[in-house]
């Protein structure tokens, strides 16, 4: 438990743990940074990236670049950084990233683990334990990720957990333009596997502070079950989200909702 919520969530797999990223597991994770978490090309980063830059920038730019993230959450953006744990060993980080979360239910990720914890498993287990999070924790509809096109560990992690291709874009890799592949995962495909031996703790207190409903019925994901014992704060949320529909607004708003008919059109 921490006092500001969203660092204290935690999601538990029989391999490791996710846990917030608090500046005493940054402390602790310091060192595998300052040791290089960059391995021979192919580079696996876009630009800018503060894991590029030579120690010890690249570990002030690294902590800088978290501070400003943790600072910045509110319901339109917000990003959830982890510390990875194994058998209490920090080796990696893995963050979900939510943009305008409470309306589309899309949430993207981004991780990266030690050169030395690579290619054991870990990786997939993180993103399987990061995917949990969005889709059982958050209520999310779709994940997102994307990686140049010859990351391949990056890239089969997500084929592996039932991402289908999303087409392409461009991106720069310390300066040269490289190609990423992109991939989409549906709430549907990631229900088909969806794991029981994975656990969430603190999930109730961190939603409010994402502009979610506190209870678990409440999710982009079931915009007809939203007023599910939701305070003031989650009943304000909704009542944004719930002008100019032709939805009786469960949550009391005074207009009707439009977020189930929105997400039909576009992400259904
Ligand atoms: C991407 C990353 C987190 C994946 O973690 P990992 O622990 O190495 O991945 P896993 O061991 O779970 O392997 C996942 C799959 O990729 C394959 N794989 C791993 N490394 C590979 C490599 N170098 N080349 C080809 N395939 C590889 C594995 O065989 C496995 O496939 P399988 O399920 O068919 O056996 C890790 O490699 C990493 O930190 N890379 C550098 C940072 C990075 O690329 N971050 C993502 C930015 S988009």
């Amino acid at each position: 438990m921490h006092a500001y919520p969203p660092l204290g969530v935690e999601v538990r797999t029989p391999r490791l743990v996710l846990a917030g990223a608090t500046d005493e597991r940054l402390a602790r994770l310091l060192p595998v940074v300052r040791a290089g978490v960059v391995g021979p090309e192919p580079l696996p980063f876009d630009d800018p990236m503060s894991l590029y830059a030579d120690s010890p920038e690249r570990e002030w730019r690294w902590l800088r670049g978290i501070w400003a993230g943790r600072a910045q959450v509110d319901p339109d953006r917000w990003r959830l950084y982890f510390v990875v744990l194994v058998d209490d060993e920090p080796v990696g980080m893995q963050d979900l990233v939510g943009t305008d979360f409470s309306r589309f239910g899309s949430v993207t990720t981004f991780s990266w683990l030690a050169p030395g914890a690579r290619g054991n498993g870990i990786g997939s287990e993180m993103r399987g334990a990061i995917l949990h999070l969005a889709f059982d924790g958050f209520g999310a509809r779709e994940a997102t990720s994307e990686a140049f096109v010859d990351n391949h560990a990056s890239n089969r992690v997500s084929e592996r957990l039932g991402y289908e291709p999303n087409g392409s874009d461009w991106a720069t890799r310390r300066g040269d333009a490289a190609m990423l592949r992109r991939w989409r995962l549906t709430r549907e495909r990631w229900a088909e596997s969806r794991r029981a031996d994975i656990g969430l703790a603190g999930v109730e207190e961190c939603r409010p502070v994402l502009g979610l409903c506190p209870g678990p019925g409440c999710s982009p994901a079931a915009p007809r079950r939203i007023g599910c014992g939701h305070d003031e704060q989650a009943a304000a949320t909704h009542r944004r989200h719930c002008r100019g529909s032709d939805r009786p607004c469960p949550a009391g708003g005074r207009g009707r909702c439009h977020r189930g008919v929105r997400s039909l059109g576009h992400h259904g």
